[in-house]
């Protein structure tokens, strides 16, 4: 079934980005009802203007009110036909009054694989404690921050000393993959929530669990030298 979809952003957008063009090129089956930004100039509104979709930005600096502008920001979605919310660089934690309007419909991506490094400097963070492996993650939102359950996530190797924009370039490269195959999931109602569990149906018959002894190298990070 069509997503209807929600694209929440403050910033550049380019997780935004690659799920319109995931719709366009009919990988994804969505429909991006609207954008919304808290940020006033923010590019992912430029984005959306030129793919034709409607935005709207409410500045959340105007409003004392956290609970208020939640509220009205879920009726201008829920008004627009959103059905579920891909927050994509959106820097606010939402309120309860925000997600009780679209229960278990919110999604986010994170630059950090978590539980590690939640928060707005996950790769930064990652970076700072000296990880070999980074990553993303997609999880569903929760009223904690970077907490709900996760639904996918891409590790990537990170080498000491190299400058955090390489490593940034490199897990957003992978953002911009597991971002619209979440979603793509959702749409074809593959995703389960069991607990804390995420399931994706029949996810292992297209791509079965590798055994261990046949674990790609791409997974350890320094490569693993002959005889290990
Ligand atoms: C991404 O790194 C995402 O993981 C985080 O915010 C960043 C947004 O980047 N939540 P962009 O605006 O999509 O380029």
């Amino acid at each position: 079934m069509t997503l209807q979809l929600a694209v929440v952003a403050s910033g550049n957008g380019s997780n935004a980005q690659a799920i319109f063009d995931a719709i366009a090129q009919g990988r994804l089956d969505a429909c991006v009802r609207i954008v919304f930004s808290n940020r006033p100039g923010a590019r992912v509104l430029d984005r959306a203007e030129q793919a034709g979709i409607p935005s709207l930005c409410l500045d959340h600096t105007m409003y004392s009110d956290r609970s208020a502008y939640d509220r009205t920001m879920a009726k201008n979605l829920h008004d627009a036909g959103a059905e579920v919310i891909a927050l994509a660089g959106y820097m606010r934690l939402l309120t309860a009054d925000f997600l009780h309007a679209f229960p278990g419909r919110v999604l986010n991506i994170h630059p950090a694989l978590l539980p590690a490094f939640p928060g707005v400097r996950g790769a930064g963070d990652a970076q700072d404690w000296g990880v070999k492996i980074a990553g993303c993650t997609v999880h569903f939102v929760d009223e904690e921050v970077d907490h709900g359950a996760v639904i996918v996530q891409a590790a990537v190797p990170a080498l000491p000393g190299e400058p955090l924009e390489d490593l940034q370039a490199r897990i957003h490269r992978m953002e911009h993959r597991i971002y619209p195959q979440a979603l793509q999931w959702l749409a074809t109602g593959r995703i389960e929530l069991i607990g804390r569990q995420v399931h994706v149906r029949d996810a292992a018959a297209h791509a079965p669990v590798p055994r261990a002894e046949a674990m790609p190298d791409c997974l350890v990070w320094p490569p693993l030298e002959e005889g290990f």
